[in-house]
């Protein structure tokens, strides 16, 4: 399929993205809700372009944008790079805080809120309806664009992947972007985005002259994947997959962390976020390191420098096995520097006993709730 679309390809990119794969990226998103023509949709190289194209099509230095604290790098990144003044919005079990945006919005005009209601980044906490629909108000009253950034919505493991916001959306506020990154590979770096029509075009420029189009391969390639069913076959496997990747790193943390750790247990996705009871961050980090385990520190998804006690453990191309020996390696680390006196005793609860508990870090100004703790 591929080599019969090249001769086509070969000679012409459409800025836009290839027809047949926009058709196939409609039927997609038409499936989950959302109303669109190919010509709404921007194929793009991954998400992280769609976020890009988006700050250079309507940040001007000194604007204002909000996005959630803690929240993805790659977003802070290019929002930085447009100069704008960025603000955080903490997050809670039931993502982004729509009260605190709200009196963000009633103090400052904001130009963008940045969002991942789908699988918030990087807590994984779901966006519930009401917030949803206070958001799309907000997003009405102050007529200030919502960035939806649904890179992870996919892979949830029970029941249908989350609605986009962006099926709630009727006065075409929100931006919504999508990504083949988490359910594919990141190399591939193909996404989309979509998005009412001035914007769209102005998004396109910006893209066009960052570097014209997405390669013709991988477009082709997906357009196969989409048309075939194998992509939806594969998605369906990777959720059983890192269901029980999951299901083995929520274990080997109730089973070596010690008191005053706390984590995610989201309901999808390819990380759980931990919260470290008081520790040095830099030697767990290098200690960890020492023993062959990487991960992404906490302030990585903090724009203000916030989050140093906390850090992301993927869990995406392990298998349980090596989930479990890297978990315990991890927490063997963590315990060697907890004071003495906060050490767990060694009769804690079985395995997953406190999984559905959610509990508010302390001393983290509400930012973050974890569910899933040890002390
Ligand atoms: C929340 C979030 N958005 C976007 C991206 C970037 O995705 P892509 O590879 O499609 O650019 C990532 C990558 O890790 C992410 O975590």
């Amino acid at each position: 399929a591929i080599a019969r679309s090249l001769p086509a390809l070969a000679v012409h990119l459409d800025p836009l993205g290839w027809l047949p794969l926009r058709r196939e990226i409609v039927r997609y998103l038409v499936a989950r809700g959302i109303e669109c023509q190919p010509s709404d949709i921007a194929v793009v190289n991954g998400a992280q372009q769609a976020v890009d194209a988006t700050a250079h099509a309507l940040i001007d230095p000194g604007d204002t944008v909000v996005m959630e604290q803690p929240g993805y790098f790659g977003a802070a990144l290019a929002f930085t790079a447009c100069q704008s003044n960025l603000v955080g919005v903490g997050v809670d079990e039931q993502g982004l805080k729509t009260a605190e945006l709200a009196r963000v919005l009633q103090a400052r005009r904001v130009k963008l809120v940045y969002t991942t209601p789908a699988a918030q980044c990087p807590t994984g906490a779901v966006m519930g309806d009401a917030r949803r629909r206070e958001l799309l108000a907000l997003a009405d009253e102050y007529q200030v664009p919502i960035f939806e950034d649904d890179y992870d919505s996919e892979l949830r493991f029970n029941g249908a992947p989350i609605p986009a916001l962006k099926r709630l959306d009727h006065s075409g506020q929100v931006i919504h972007a999508g990504t083949f990154s988490k359910v594919l590979f990141p190399t591939l770096r193909v996404g989309f985005v979509v998005a009412a029509r001035p914007l769209l075009e102005k998004m396109v420029l910006a893209r066009v002259s960052a570097d014209f189009a997405t390669g013709a391969v991988p477009q082709a390639a997906l357009a196969a994947l989409l048309r075939s069913g194998v992509l939806a076959r594969h998605v369906r496997r990777m959720r059983r997959l890192y269901a029980e990747r999951q299901r083995a790193m929520l274990d080997a943390l109730a089973r070596h962390m010690p008191a005053g750790a706390r984590w995610s247990a989201p309901p999808g996705g390819h990380m759980l976020w931990i919260r470290l009871p008081a520790v040095d961050p830099d030697r767990v980090f290098y200690d960890a390191a020492a023993e062959g385990i990487a991960y992404t520190r906490g302030e990585v998804f903090h724009f203000d420098g916030r989050g140093t006690d906390c850090l992301a453990l993927s869990f995406a191309n392990l298998t349980p096995p090596r989930i479990a020996d890297g978990v315990a390696l991890v927490a063997a680390v963590v315990r060697r520097q907890v004071a003495p006196g906060r050490r767990r005793s060694r009769s804690a609860r079985g395995p997953g006993s406190e999984q559905r508990r959610t509990r508010r870090a302390p001393g983290d100004g509400g930012t973050v709730d974890a569910v899933g703790t040890r002390g």
